[in-house]
């Protein structure tokens, strides 16, 4: 398949590459640029473990084609990283996440909710992160971390 020249910019930084026009978003971090925060779960929007900010609003990066992503502005994990939040914090101090896997389309998903919510609900956090699956902790520890954040007390 022929490829295409395509152009992001990925946590602050312009990056043109070519891709094949089936090539995904994720793909392209994980296996390119080497962006590994962005896991590989379901590859059928499914899990939430390939959340990426595209412009600003959350994304299934397995479900993007690279050419969709020509000019956009990608945020990863990784750039939120740097100045760790205080629900990035919050969830540190919790032990919130077992093994982690989950975390990084978690953390995505609840940070968009946060910027539009400041005082969301408990009903309101679930939905928020109910694209995002977690195998390993209920998702109590996650869900009273973010209460917590918002200034509210946990279950
Ligand atoms: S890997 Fe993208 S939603 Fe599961
Ligand atoms: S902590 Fe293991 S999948 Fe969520």
């Amino acid at each position: 398949m022929k490829k295409v020249s395509i152009q992001f910019k990925l946590n602050g930084v312009l990056r043109q590459l070519k891709a094949a026009p089936n090539d995904t978003l994720l793909e392209l971090l994980r296996d390119k640029l080497g962006v590994k925060s962005p896991k590989t779960g379901c590859d059928r929007g499914d899990c939430g473990t390939c959340t990426v900010f595209m412009d600003g609003r959350t994304v299934r990066a397995c479900l993007v084609l690279a050419p969709e992503a020509d000019g956009r502005e990608i945020t990863t994990l990784e750039a939120i990283s740097k100045n760790p939040s205080p629900l990035q914090k919050e969830f540190a101090k919790r032990n919130s996440f077992q093994c982690g896997f989950c975390a990084p389309g978690i953390v995505l998903s609840a940070t968009e909710l946060l910027k539009k919510n400041k005082r969301p609900t408990r009903e309101e956090i679930q939905e928020a992160i109910a694209g995002n699956l977690c195998r390993c902790t209920g998702y109590t520890p996650i869900i009273e971390a973010i209460e917590a954040v918002a200034g509210k007390r946990g279950a």
